[in-house]
């Protein structure tokens, strides 16, 4: 296997727009400020600076109010993810709704913790509402109603779907019609490159069952490991009282509190427009040289482009050749609720450079058609059937 030259694997933001200097500087300046409450266990809700912070993140873009007492931060949305999933579910093989493909750390998670899970179909608008009431009614049918839905609604991972409002408002109505909690992780709403901001879910109701999940990783590094859970009480107690690891870290949420001080819009300014060039790129990379054999998304924001390839692409075949010719992307398999090898692939685009984007593609490109069996024009026009 070669070294790989063209990593598509991973979902991570530009390196080069990394402020170094700033969180230096942020970091001198908290440790002389707040050595004493370093020097403590941090316990609890965490750095309330921090939540300032991301309540007026999450507030000012959703245009409601967002109390900083009701967010409690996590070891990154990871967390956040298996935490609001202990606190919801209460025994092996409870169900858990998802959309048909998903992010593979929640997957691996609801899987470890035994849930079974029930994939939604998709289209370019997310979760289908008819799938999800076919399925709700099923299940209820078998006295198994989910205990949660899991929703990713904006730039989803893997597809970089955004949810249209108005099948937002049918998801919180069908919800509510079943009685059953929403955890939304919106972890990408802030990675955005055009078009109308979707309102979160949490905006549009104010069921104090839902959960929302949101981090620091994308909007600044995963290495921060900087996530958090907005929940109202009770809900709030239940996610407290599941959590026994004496809180996050205290550190690293004072020095990206004092980075974010005067809110994430500056930041946002310099990390967005260097993405979407590379957003940019990757599709018309695509364009280039796929546009008779496979279909991708054009996604508004977030960090995945999502590929759809011929069904007659030997899949084990061309992972094997793309990293033979140094290509790593996430096969549609990784995201698939069941483990199903649909022909499908991720593409990440942020950490790499755009040389990297324009030589990388033709690569990958050329291994799709090698590992074709035929030469057939493409026979679909849209992602999902
Ligand atoms: C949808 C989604 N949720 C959660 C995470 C976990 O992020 P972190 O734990 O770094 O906050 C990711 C990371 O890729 C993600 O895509």
């Amino acid at each position: 296997m070669s070294d790989i030259l063209y990593d598509f694997g991973t979902g991570r933001s530009d390196p080069s727009t990394f402020p170094t200097e700033a969180l230096q500087a942020a970091a001198v300046k908290v440790i002389g400020e707040q050595a004493e409450e370093i020097t403590k266990y941090p316990g609890g809700l965490g750095h309330a600076g921090l939540r300032a912070a991301m309540a007026k993140r999450e507030g000012e873009r959703e245009g409601v109010a967002v109390d900083p007492d009701h967010l409690v931060l996590t070891n990154g949305s990871m967390q956040a993810v298996t935490l609001s999933a202990e606190v919801l579910m209460e025994a092996k093989g409870d169900v858990v709704l998802v959309e048909e493909f998903s992010y593979p750390g929640t997957l691996s998670a609801y899987r470890s913790l035994g849930l079974e899970m029930v994939g939604i179909r998709l289209d370019e608008g997310g979760m289908r509402i008819e799938h999800m009431e076919e399925e709700l009614a099923r299940l209820q049918a078998e006295s198994r109603l989910p205990k949660f839905i899991y929703a990713i609604s904006t730039y989803q991972n893997p597809t970089g779907f955004i949810m249209p409002k108005a099948r937002r408002e049918q998801m919180i109505e069908l919800a509510a019609r079943y009685d059953v909690p929403i955890v939304e992780d919106n972890c990408y709403a802030d990675v955005h490159y055009e078009g109308a901001i979707e309102p979160a879910l949490f905006a549009l109701d104010d069921n104090p069952n839902h959960i929302y999940l949101g981090s620091l990783s994308k909007i600044l590094a995963p290495g921060f490991r900087l996530g958090y859970i907005y929940a109202r009480p009770p809900m709030l107690e239940r996610v407290l009282a599941r959590r026994n690891d004496a809180g996050s870290n205290y550190l690293a949420s004072a020095i990206a509190a004092e980075f974010y001080k005067n809110g994430i819009a500056d930041h946002a300014a310099v990390t967005n427009p260097v993405l979407k060039v590379k957003r940019d790129l990757t599709t018309a990379g695509l364009a280039a040289e796929l546009d008779d054999v496979c279909v991708w998304s054009n996604p508004q924001g977030g960090l995945f482009v999502w590929v759809r390839v011929p069904d007659d692409v030997d899949r084990p075949k061309l992972f094997e050749l793309a990293q033979q010719h140094g290509v790593a992307y996430l096969p549609g398999v990784a995201f698939h609720y069941a483990n199903r090898n649909k022909p499908y692939l991720r593409l990440a685009f942020g950490h790499l450079t755009e040389e990297q984007i324009q030589a990388g593609i033709p690569v990958l490109a050329r291994c799709i058609r090698e590992a074709r069996t035929s030469n057939a024009a493409r026979e679909f026009e849209t992602l999902f059937d």
